[in-house]
C-alpha cells in the first residue's frame, strides 16, 4: 500500500544530484505514476558538478520519454564551501559513461529554492520532499522562506549513515558529508523526516544478473537502465537513492525506528556524521526528529525496480506508437 492519499497520486519533488542511483530513482518515481506524481525534480551539485547533475536529470526524462517534468538547477556548492566534493562512483559525466543523447527537456528559468517554494504552496495539503543529494537547496529553501515548512508534508531524504561507518570518511556519508550545515538544518526544522541512511541503502544490492538482463533486453530504456547499473555497481553496488521512492510505493518494504539525529558540524573526518540518539537515557528528554530505516526487503524492492522500469517503458512505447 502506497503513501497515496484518499487513491491520489503523491506529489513530490526529488532534489537530487545525478547520479547513476538518482536516476534509477527518477525511473522508479516515474514508473509509478498511479502512486506518484513527480511535480519536479530539483538539482544541485554533488555527485558531479551542477551543469552535469542538471543535464543528467533532462537527459533521464528524455529517456523515460517525460519531457513535460519541470527541472531546475540549484546550488552549485555547499552552504559553507567555495567548492563541494563530487563521487567517483558515477563516473565523471555522473550516468556511468552511458552514451545518452544531449537533453532535449528544457531547463526552467526559476532556481530551485523558488521553484520549490512555489509549487510547495500550491499543492493542496502540502508537497513530499525527497532530497537524494547533498541539502543545499531544501536546506536554503527553508531559511529564505521560514513559512515554508507549512506546505511541506514530509521530507523522506537519501542521507547519512546512524548506526555504522559512512562511506566518503569513516564517519560520514556523502551526502551530508558535502554540505553538513544544510543536513543539520533539514534536521532541525521540525517537519516529519523519513531518513534512509547506509544502515538501509547498503542492504540494497541488487541480485547478481538483474543489470546484465537489463542491459541486454531490446528495450532502450531497460539498455539504458542496465548499462548504467553495470557501470556503477562496480564501484558501488547498493541502491541508495532508489529506497525512498520505494518506500513512497510500498512502505511495507521497509522497518525503522524513531531516533534524534544531529549532524556534526566540525571539519574533517566527522563533518556530516549522523550522531543518532534512540535509548531513553541517550535522549535525554530529546524528541525524536525522525525515523531512520533498518531494514529492506531486497528481493521485493528489486521486484518493484523491474515493474516500475517494464511499466514505464510500455508507456513509452504507447506514446511513441
Ligand atoms: O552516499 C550515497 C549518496 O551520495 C547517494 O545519494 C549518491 O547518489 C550520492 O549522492
Ligand atoms: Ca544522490
Amino acid at each position: 500500500m502506497s503513501q497515496m492519499t484518499d487513491a491520489k497520486p503523491l506529489p513530490i519533488i526529488i532534489d537530487c544530484d545525478p547520479g547513476v542511483d538518482d536516476a534509477i530513482a527518477i525511473l522508479m518515481a516515474l514508473g509509478n505514476k498511479d502512486a506518484i506524481d513527480l511535480r519536479a525534480i530539483t538539482c544541485v551539485a554533488g555527485n558531479v558538478p551542477l551543469s552535469s547533475t542538471s543535464a543528467n536529470a533532462r537527459r533521464v526524462l528524455d529517456l523515460a520519454g517525460c519531457s513535460e517534468v519541470p527541472v531546475y538547477n540549484g546550488c552549485a556548492h555547499p552552504i559553507m564551501k567555495q567548492k563541494g566534493r563530487t563521487s567517483s562512483a558515477h563516473g565523471t559525466d555522473g550516468l556511468g559513461g552511458v552514451n545518452l543523447r544531449d537533453p532535449v527537456t528544457p531547463l526552467q528559468d526559476d532556481h530551485a529554492i523558488d521553484a520549490i517554494n512555489r509549487i510547495a504552496r500550491e499543492t493542496p495539503g502540502g508537497i513530499v520532499l525527497c532530497p537524494i543529494g547533498p541539502m543545499t537547496n531544501v536546506a536554503l529553501a527553508l531559511l529564505r522562506y521560514p513559512d515554508l515548512r507549512d506546505h511541506i508534508r514530509q521530507i523522506v531524504l537519501m542521507g547519512g549513515a546512524c548506526f555504522g561507518p559512512g562511506n566518503i570518511t569513516p564517519l560520514a556519508e556523502f551526502n551530508f558529508h558535502v554540505d553538513p550545515h544544510a543536513a543539520q538544518i533539514v534536521m532541525t526544522a521540525v517537519i516529519p523526516i523519513m531518513l534512509f541512511g547506509l544502515d538501509v541503502t547498503r542492504q540494497a544490492i541488487l541480485s547478481k544478473s538483474f543489470s546484465k538482463d537489463l542491459a541486454a533486453a531490446e528495450e532502450p530504456l531497460f539498455q539504458a537502465a542496465g548499462q548504467m547499473l553495470g557501470a556503477y555497481e562496480s564501484r558501488d553496488p547498493c541502491l541508495h537513492d532508489p529506497c525512498v521512492i520505494a518506500w513512497l510505493v510500498d512502505p511495507g518494504l521497509f522497518k525503522s525506528v524513531p531516533a534524534h539525529v544531529e549532524i556534526t558540524l566540525s571539519e574533517g573526518d566527522a563533518a556530516g556524521q549522523s550522531v543518532a540518539r534512540t535509548q531513553a537515557r541517550h535522549l535525554n528528554n530529546r524528541e525524536p526528529n525522525c525515523e531512520v530505516m533498518t531494514e529492506v526487503d531486497v528481493p521485493r524492492l528489486e521486484a518493484l525496480l523491474k515493474d516500475s522500469l517494464t511499466t514505464l517503458a510500455s508507456e513509452s512505447a504507447l506514446q511513441t506508437s
